[in-house]
């Protein structure tokens, strides 16, 4: 059934089943909804987790297919989600598929929809299988790691709305409720016109995983992706992406101009900390002269903050990430204390009543691509020590990572030296 006789399908249904409530037994009223299936595209830590919202968010929905590059990860994913969910994330050994090219047979095998977990670097090409395939995608964050990855993205999310299938993004401070009241305050003038904003994002290091004999050497970075700026984007476009999504949701999504940055590895050695850097320090810089400031910082003993301090011409704005608290003082003093439900809930809530035809359809497109461009930028700005246009990062030709994926020989790219280090390379 094609997306949109399905989508009808399911407002039709959705509308008989309510009509019928009041006189059919349950049994009858479910018989006539259609199950959405699910896909998950990276079976690790987040895609179960969000494989579980879905399931949360919607009784009707199924996992249908699992997809993952390694055995193992598919197998403890599909254990933990049965444990969890029982029927309802049962996957058949035919609809587990693993290796490089599991994410198109998991698009093929007859799901609605698509959960799109992997590392970054395999984002652009397994959101444009999905769209052009018309499914529905939740789309983890960073949506890419190089600027050849962006416009991927870009043109997914202008198919996504022309085919009017929903596209939900994993920058999960979006969907939640304190944060979207207080940049509706901030945009809506509260603390007058946004001069400047800081945000920090300075945490311990994430996790490794110690080499195994038998693990070649694309099979051992791929299991440490987070180590390696091909894979991940390094942490500033794999983790302070978020705080980069806040910059650009607080300047009302404005593109800067240009970023000049600082960057460096001071805390990281050996081989299993790949050629990441362990801080950026950059500046945005936008059209009309404001500049946006974010530090982030992956280093053990250290002070950790994740806050976004925004300097209005009328009033101040901190926002703490981790407690999502957010505080405005001065013109008129504000502070968010409604409900705190857990975002990545709500983010599939949203998206399946979306699916269900029961909201405007969903594209994020336009902020994501955006922000993680940003995140992208600011390390480009950093590895390369020049200031570099945004422009210039969005056209680069830099592809990073192999061209061809094959479990093998993989020299670990080389640690980024400002002065040296072209922005096309
Ligand atoms: N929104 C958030 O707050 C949030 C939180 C955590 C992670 N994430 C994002 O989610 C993504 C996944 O992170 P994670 O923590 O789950 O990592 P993970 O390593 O636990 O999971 C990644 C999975 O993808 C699989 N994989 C790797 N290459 C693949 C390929 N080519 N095809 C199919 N499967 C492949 C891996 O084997 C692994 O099972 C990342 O982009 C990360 O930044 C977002």
């Amino acid at each position: 059934m094609s997306d949109i006789t399905r989508r009808d399908f399911v407002k039709t249904t959705s509308a008989v089943a309510a009509v019928a409530a009041t006189t059919l037994p349950s049994w009858a009223i479910q018989e006539k909804r259609e199950p959405v299936k699910i896909g998950l595209i990276g079976c690790g830590g987040r895609g179960t987790g969000a494989a579980n919202q879905s399931l949360n968010a919607n009784e009707d929905a199924v996992i249908w297919a699992l997809g993952d590059a390694f055995q193992d990860r598919l197998t403890s994913s599909a254990s933990t989600l049965k444990d969890e969910k029982g029927d309802r994330a049962v996957v058949p050994m035919e609809r587990r598929f693993v290796g490089f090219n599991a994410f198109q047979q998991v698009i093929d095998s007859g799901v609605d929809m698509v959960i799109l977990t992997t590392p970054p670097h395999f984002r652009p090409a397994h959101l444009a299988a999905a769209v052009k395939a018309k499914k529905h995608v939740f789309c983890e964050k960073p949506m890419a790691v190089d600027g050849t990855g962006v416009r991927s993205v870009m043109a997914s999310a202008a198919l996504a709305k022309e085919n009017d299938t929903n596209l939900m993004s994993g920058f999960c401070w979006r969907y939640a409720p304190a944060m979207r009241a207080t940049y509706d305050q901030i945009l809506g003038g509260k603390i007058g016109d946004v001069r400047s904003i800081f945000a920090t994002y300075y945490t311990t290091p994430l996790w490794t995983k110690p080499r195994k004999e038998s693990w070649s050497d694309m099979e051992w970075q791929m299991r440490n992706w987070v180590h390696f700026d091909w894979l991940g984007g390094d942490h500033i476009v794999e983790q302070a992406c978020h705080s980069v999504d806040k910059i650009n949701w607080g300047m009302n999504n404005v593109t800067p101009v240009s970023a000049t940055a600082v960057g460096g590895r001071e805390m990281r050695e050996g081989p299993e900390s790949g050629n990441v850097y362990d801080h950026f320090g950059v500046v945005y810089e936008y059209e009309d002269g404001r500049r946006a400031h974010l530090h982030c910082r992956q280093m053990p003993f250290c002070y950790n903050d994740n806050n976004d301090y925004i300097t209005g011409s009328n009033g101040t704005c901190v926002v703490n990430s981790w407690t999502g608290s957010p505080v405005i003082s001065g013109g008129t003093d504000w502070e968010y204390s409604g409900e705190q439900p857990n975002m990545y809930q709500v983010e599939h809530n949203e998206l399946h009543d979306a699916i269900r035809g029961n909201r405007k359809t969903i594209n994020d497109g336009h902020f994501m691509a955006q922000s993680t461009m940003m995140a992208i930028l600011g390390r480009e700005a950093a590895y390369t020590g020049q200031k570099v246009a945004y422009n210039d990062v969005l056209n680069s030709t830099t592809l990073l990572g192999p061209t061809a994926y094959k479990f093998g020989e993989l020299a670990v790219p080389p640690v980024p030296t400002p002065g040296e280090t072209k922005l096309d390379r």
